[in-house]
C-alpha cells in the first residue's frame, strides 16, 4: 500500500479512513492523553519510556485504553515498519499514540465511554526548526502563566493544551520566529512549549523540576548523557534574570532532540551558537544513535538556506 496505515480502536487502516466521531471527547472537550516519540534510522528510539509515560498519564486521568502496554508497542511497531517505507532514508518519523476516553454517553457519565486509541506517524518537521541549530532559538516569557501543579499535574501529557497554545500566540505575537519560555506563579522557568529548558552556567547545567513541568524523555537522556560526559546537573529554580547570566542555554524534545536558544526576550544569551556544552552533548547524542542529529535537522532546508546559515554562522 503506497499510502500511510493508523490504527483506530482495533484496526490497522489506510490513514484516510482513520475517522473519530464528531462526539469523541477528545475532539469535544479535549478529554485525552497522548505520547511521542521518534525514530532515528526509521527505527523507534526509546518507544517503551514514552510508552510507559502514556500509561502513567491514563492512569492520572482515569481512562483505561482496553490494551495493554505490550501489544499498543507492538502495533506502533507495525505501522512505523509500514509507514517508514514512503519517506526518504535521511528523514524520520513521530509516532504518536492518542487515547480520549471516548464517545459521550451522556445516559453513564463520563467514565463509563470506552476509550478511543489511535496511533499515527508523521514526518518530523525538520525545516521548520533546523535554522535554529545556527541562529539560535528566540524565546520570550508570555504573561500567560504555565498550569499550576496544584491544578493539573505536569506530568501529565494531555490532549487539552490550550494553556500552551495561549502561551504561544502570545509569543508569536510579538516575533513570528518566537516560542514561548513559560514561567509559572513564582516568576521561575517551567518549559517552553513543547520541551524542556536547560542553561548553563560555570560548566555546570540547570534545569527546572519535574515538579513544574512534563518529565520529558529528552530531557533524561541529556542529563544522562551530561553525567556520562562528567558535566554537573542541578535540578533548579530558574529565573529569567539566571538565562540572561548563562552561557547557554537551549531546549529539549524528542523530535529536536537539543536545540539552541539565541535570545530570550530579545536578549542575547552565550556568546556561540550552539554553546559549547550542547555542542558535546549533540555530539555524543549523535554517537548513540548513528545519526548526526545537527546535519540531519539542516539537510531537510534548501541548499541556499543551508549556505546562507553557514556563512551567517561563521560571521558571528
Ligand atoms: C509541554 C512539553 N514539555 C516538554 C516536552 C518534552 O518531552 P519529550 O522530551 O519527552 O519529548 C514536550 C514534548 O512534547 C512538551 O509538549
Amino acid at each position: 500500500m503506497t499510502e500511510q496505515v493508523a490504527y483506530l480502536n482495533g484496526e490497522i487502516l489506510p490513514l484516510s479512513q482513520a475517522k473519530i466521531s464528531v462526539f469523541d471527547r477528545g475532539f469535544r472537550v479535549g478529554d485525552g492523553v497522548f505520547d511521542t516519540a521518534r525514530s532515528f534510522r526509521h527505527k523507534p528510539y526509546k518507544l517503551r519510556e514514552h510508552l510507559e509515560r502514556l500509561y502513567r498519564s491514563m492512569r492520572y486521568v482515569r481512562i483505561n485504553a482496553g490494551i495493554d502496554i505490550d501489544e499498543l508497542e507492538k502495533i506502533t511497531r507495525q505501522v512505523v515498519a509500514h509507514n517508514a517505507k514512503l519517506i526518504d532514508e535521511r528523514s524520520d518519523l513521530w509516532m504518536t499514540q492518542v487515547v480520549s476516553r471516548g464517545v459521550y454517553n451522556r445516559k453513564v457519565g463520563i467514565t463509563a465511554s470506552s476509550a478511543t486509541v489511535a496511533v499515527v506517524t508523521e514526518p518530523i518537521n525538520f525545516s521548520t526548526f533546523a535554522k535554529f541549530h545556527r541562529i539560535g532559538m528566540p524565546l520570550i516569557t508570555p504573561s500567560i502563566r504555565h498550569t499550576p501543579p496544584e491544578c493539573l499535574d505536569p506530568r501529565l501529557k494531555t490532549t487539552s493544551r490550550m494553556n500552551l497554545h495561549m502561551a504561544e500566540l502570545e509569543a508569536q505575537g510579538h516575533d513570528p520566529s518566537a516560542s514561548a519560555l513559560l514561567v509559572d506563579l513564582n516568576g521561575n522557568i517551567t518549559e517552553y512549549t513543547s520541551g524542556n529548558f536547560f542553561i548553563a552556567a560555570g560548566g555546570e547545567l540547570y534545569t527546572p523540576h519535574e515538579k513544574t513541568s512534563l518529565a520529558g524523555i529528552a530531557r533524561a537522556t541529556v542529563i544522562d548523557l551530561a553525567r556520562e560526559q562528567g558535566i554537573v546537573v542541578h535540578v533548579a529554580d530558574i529565573t529569567p534574570y539566571d538565562v540572561y547570566n548563562a552561557t547557554e542555554a537551549f531546549i529539549t524534545s524528542t523530535s529536536k532532540c537539543i536545540l539552541p536558544v539565541g535570545k530570550l526576550n530579545g536578549i542575547r544569551i552565550g556568546s556561540s551558537i550552539p554553546g559549547p556544552i550542547a555542542k558535546r552533548l549533540l555530539t555524543a547524542w549523535s554517537e548513540r544513535v548513528g545519526v548526526d542529529i545537527v546535519e540531519q535537522a539542516l539537510w531537510h532546508l534548501p541548499e541556499e538556506d543551508r549556505r546562507r546559515l553557514d556563512a551567517a554562522a561563521v560571521a558571528a
